[in-house]
């Protein structure tokens, strides 16, 4: 599926200001904009907001495995074929081929999920602005025409990277995970609910630690950390101990999050246990006298 035109109004960005102005930089270039970084650290947000804030439109497509050349570019109708034969009319142009004629920005979500055929369609509409459709000719790109696409980096995807030829077209936008103040932003704007500023930092704090904990080879994203305030607010711990919940609520989305070192020495619960232990006297957790870092 794919949607066109305004953004939905969401939160807004926080932060981010050198990458902004880098993805603009290119745009403003002519050129096409890769946005790559792990998964949660806000590739598709900073997507989001570059895209509704351009003065072009957008068109947004989401990549999945099953993803094929003629969504992409368009397709005839049968039944309009047959009534009046391989004419414009019969044609109903996908996301690429919109966006190529509209001097949008096409914008790809998680691009390197797309099968190979998809990513090659990519290739001379990029290049030359110019897509040859059979039986309709060229489709030539407007002024404005780009592609800002996302990805996560090779270890984090199970299938398919870009291929060389794809990567030669764009210019990388490397984003790492937000500072601590803002990530504690994020999570006040994206969390449902009212969580004190202390269940918010905790649940940051939490998070962060993951990243930078031996026993664990890939800790969480910012989207961890929301999740475990969005939970431990509504957990009876709450009412007296935030730290408690948090570390409840830790229990219940850091497993699908984090990959362990070794499956098979320390359990989730066991580093969670030490973890919310220096995350508790660092940040205080819950203490009227919060501390905050
Ligand atoms: N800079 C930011 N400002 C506001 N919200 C953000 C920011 N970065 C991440 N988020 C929020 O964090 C979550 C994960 O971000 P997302 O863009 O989906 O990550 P990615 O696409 O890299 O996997 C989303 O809920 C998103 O709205
Ligand atoms: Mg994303």
């Amino acid at each position: 599926m794919s949607t066109v035109g305004q953004p939905v109004a969401r939160e807004p960005l926080v932060g981010r200001n050198e990458e902004l102005v880098s993805v603009h930089a290119c745009l403003a270039g002519g050129r096409h904009v890769l946005l790559e970084g792990p998964v949660g650290v806000g590739k598709t947000a900073l997507a989001r907001a570059v895209c509704g804030a351009l003065a072009r439109g957008f068109v947004r497509v989401d990549g999945d495995g099953r993803y094929t050349e003629s969504k992409l570019v368009g397709q005839f109708d049968p039944p309009l074929v047959l009534e009046r034969g391989y004419l414009e009319e019969a044609f109903l142009p996908g996301p690429l081929v919109r966006a190529m004629r509209e001097g949008a920005v096409l914008f790809i979500n998680e691009l390197n999920r797309m099968p190979e055929g998809v990513q090659n369609v990519l290739l001379p509409a990029m290049d030359e602005g110019s897509l040859i459709l059979p039986m309709l000719g060229e489709v030539r790109a407007a002024p404005g025409f780009a592609v800002v696409a996302t990805q996560n980096p090779a270890e984090f995807v199970a299938t398919g990277a870009l291929s060389e030829a794809l990567l030669d077209r764009f210019e990388l936008v490397r984003l790492d995970h937000a500072s601590e103040e803002d990530e504690r932003c994020i999570v006040a704007a994206n969390v449902t609910g009212s969580p004190s500023a202390a269940l918010v930092a905790g649940a940051v704090a939490l998070v962060r630690a993951t990243r930078s904990d031996p026993r664990i080879r890939r800790g969480a994203s910012v989207r961890a950390a929301i999740a475990i305030a969005e939970i431990a607010q509504h957990l009876p711990e709450a009412a007296s101990s935030t730290r408690a919940a948090i570390l409840r609520a830790a229990l219940l989305a850091l497993p699908t999050r984090i990959e362990l070192a070794d499956p098979h020495g320390t359990s989730v619960a066991g580093v969670l246990a030490d973890l919310g232990e220096r995350v508790g006297q660092e940040v205080a957790v819950g203490e009227p006298s919060a501390k905050k870092r």
